[in-house]
């Protein structure tokens, strides 16, 4: 195929970038301090200029709130927390009318524990057709009383829970990677790949664009549900990116094959080696999956290096496109990491409170979002990015929420710093997340984001909400269609650059002297000021090298 005529026809999930709404905390439409559907739908029109092309939902599905919503007691319905079945209908339409495509988020590995199928299983007798769905097995130990391997749940503790008797006499273990209100499913019942496809087909019949798979690299277990010993291979545990997965993945692809207009999967696959990670991305499997690996690197040149070329090698050989991510969710905000000794992420250590330079996070922050939009790929902007929110570390144990901090015994006080309620305008909170006289936001905000607010910063050319928007038109107008390649140019120690055509460069300073640019070079975009026409330490320029070069 010739460039041009691939430039047409490439289609949408490879270039995307795609704003991650966790519903939770992204906008209040009815007052009780939470964020709903009509929240959303309110604020889509700010989405829509932003210049994103699609929203990924975290899950909105009806559920206990045990882990904000990754428990899921109804697939097929809306939680009332944040609407009805009707208005999600509502929304899908109205971002379509506004140009996103929406990604849902599909719960397979695990489903909660007050799920039909979970009430049914406790209430059936140990042994019973009720229980094949989930893995319950006896103890070990003389009475059952030891869990049935030593498998610990990745919130910390152990990965099985002894149920009770209706005579209250214990029982059964059954297995969850998580909260224990979080049950596994049996990945080998028919049954559980039945009803996926069914509620696969659900939520593509209301008309979503795809999937975002939690936890993909799990639902298969080992055979026997073998030990993983003292010393585990982490390339090889029994719990997680067992074979069996990959055709789970087939099976899908070929629904969203049978669906029109591109509907894709997004994989939510953490993995130790980038050869597993990829084999999630073959053509009949998977669309594209998060870079964690990016997410997890350090700010240092070397390191963004290695990881932008282990990345671009991985996706080659199966021919998807690469992500790039630099938060979410899950994780430490990056405008809070980059400002610290040691900006890498570590899911098992946070390093939460550790002192912060906030003034170098938020260049970082700034580059970094330059860095990722002019990467060849689709990008992800986890809400609050846009505004570069810090991480927010103070908040009162007794207003935690995470399970993890429980789990762990307070030692990791889990994943609510990333969660607060977005800002939107105003000085106090709620800073417009919700409407005049609500409840308090399920999470408090701090006093100084008043000046991080929406509106703070929509009028501020040089806000970083600016500079998201103007990347992001830049991107979506000059770069989605170039090849989906770069090429290194020779740099300076410290320094990286890279073309995408021959035209189009990106020059990020990892060094601490300011930069001069290549001569010839005319600057479409940066992420701080020139100074005398150089580019300081910790910042991005886009470069055009096909104009004819300004003054600078
Ligand atoms: C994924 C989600 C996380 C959740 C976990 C269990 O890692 O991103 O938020 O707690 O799965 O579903």
């Amino acid at each position: 195929m010739s460039k041009s005529t691939e430039r047409h026809t490439r289609p949408w999930w490879r270039t995307a970038a795609i704003y991650q709404v966790y519903v939770r905390s992204f906008a209040d439409g009815n007052g009780d301090g939470v964020g709903d559907l009509a929240g959303v739908r309110s604020r889509l029109p700010y989405l829509r200029d932003l210049g994103v092309d699609a929203l990924w939902f975290n899950p909105w599905y009806r559920s206990p709130m045990a882990d904000g919503g990754y428990d899921v007691a109804d697939y097929r319905d809306i939680d009332p927390l944040f609407g009805t079945l009707a208005e999600a209908r509502e929304l899908i339409a109205e971002a379509h009318g506004h140009g996103l495509r929406v990604i849902v988020d599909l719960v397979p590995n695990h489903c909660s524990d007050q799920h039909r199928w979970f009430r049914e299983a406790l209430a059936a007798d140990p042994g019973s057709a009720a229980r094949e769905r989930f893995w319950f097995t006896p103890g070990r130990g003389a009475d059952g009383e030891l869990p049935p391997n030593d498998w610990q749940s990745y919130f910390g503790g152990p990965a099985w829970t002894r149920t009770t008797g209706p005579d209250g006499a214990p029982g059964d273990w059954y297995l969850h990677l998580f909260a224990p209100e979080q049950p596994d499913l049996n990945w080998e019942h028919p049954e559980v790949r039945a009803e996926f496809e069914s509620v696969l087909r659900f939520w593509l019949d209301h008309g979503v664009d795809g999937f975002r798979i939690d936890v993909a690299h799990g639902l298969a277990k080992k055979p026997g549900l073998p030990d993983v010993g003292p010393h585990p291979d982490v390339t090889d545990l029994p719990y997680q990116d067992v074979d069996a997965v990959h055709e789970v993945y087939r099976s899908w692809r070929k629904i969203t094959d049978s669906y029109p207009d591109d509907r894709v999967f997004v994989g939510e696959v953490w993995l130790p080696t980038p050869e597993q990670f990829a084999r999630y991305l073959r053509p009949d499997e998977l669309h594209s999956a998060f870079n964690f690996e990016f997410l997890c690197c350090a700010w240092e040149h070397d390191a963004v290096r290695d990881v932008v070329d282990g990345t671009l090698a991985a996706h080659a050989r199966v021919g998807a496109p690469p992500t790039w991510v630099l938060s979410n969710h899950d994780t430490i905000r990056h405008a809070t990491r980059y400002g610290r000794e040691d900006t890498s992420f570590d899911m098992g250590n946070k390093r939460l409170g550790a002192p912060t330079d906030r003034a170098l996070g938020l260049r970082r922050a700034r580059a970094a979002a330059l860095l990722t939009m002019a990467l060849p790929g689709g990008v992800y902007v986890y809400q609050g990015d846009e505004l570069a929110l810090a991480e927010v570390e103070s908040i009162p144990d007794a207003l935690l929420q995470d399970p993890t901090f429980v789990r762990s015994g307070g030692a990791d006080r889990g994943r609510d710093g990333c969660r607060v309620p977005l800002p939107w305008s105003g000085t106090r909170a709620p800073f417009g997340f919700s409407p005049d006289g609500a409840a308090d936001p399920w999470l408090p905000q701090p006093a100084a984001w008043a000046e991080q607010s929406v509106a703070a910063q929509h009028a501020d050319p040089h806000s970083v909400l600016a500079l998201y928007r103007d990347a992001l038109r830049l991107r979506r107008d000059r770069l989605a269609t170039l090849p989906e390649t770069l090429d290194w140019l020779p740099a300076d120690p410290g320094v990286l650059a890279f073309t995408r055509d021959g035209s189009f460069a990106c020059l990020v300073n990892f060094t601490d002297r300011p930069l001069p640019l290549p001569p010839g070079s005319t600057p479409l975009l940066t992420s701080a000021p020139l100074q005398d026409g150089q580019l300081a330490p910790d910042a991005c320029a886009w470069l055009d090298l096909s104009l004819p070069a300004t003054g600078h």
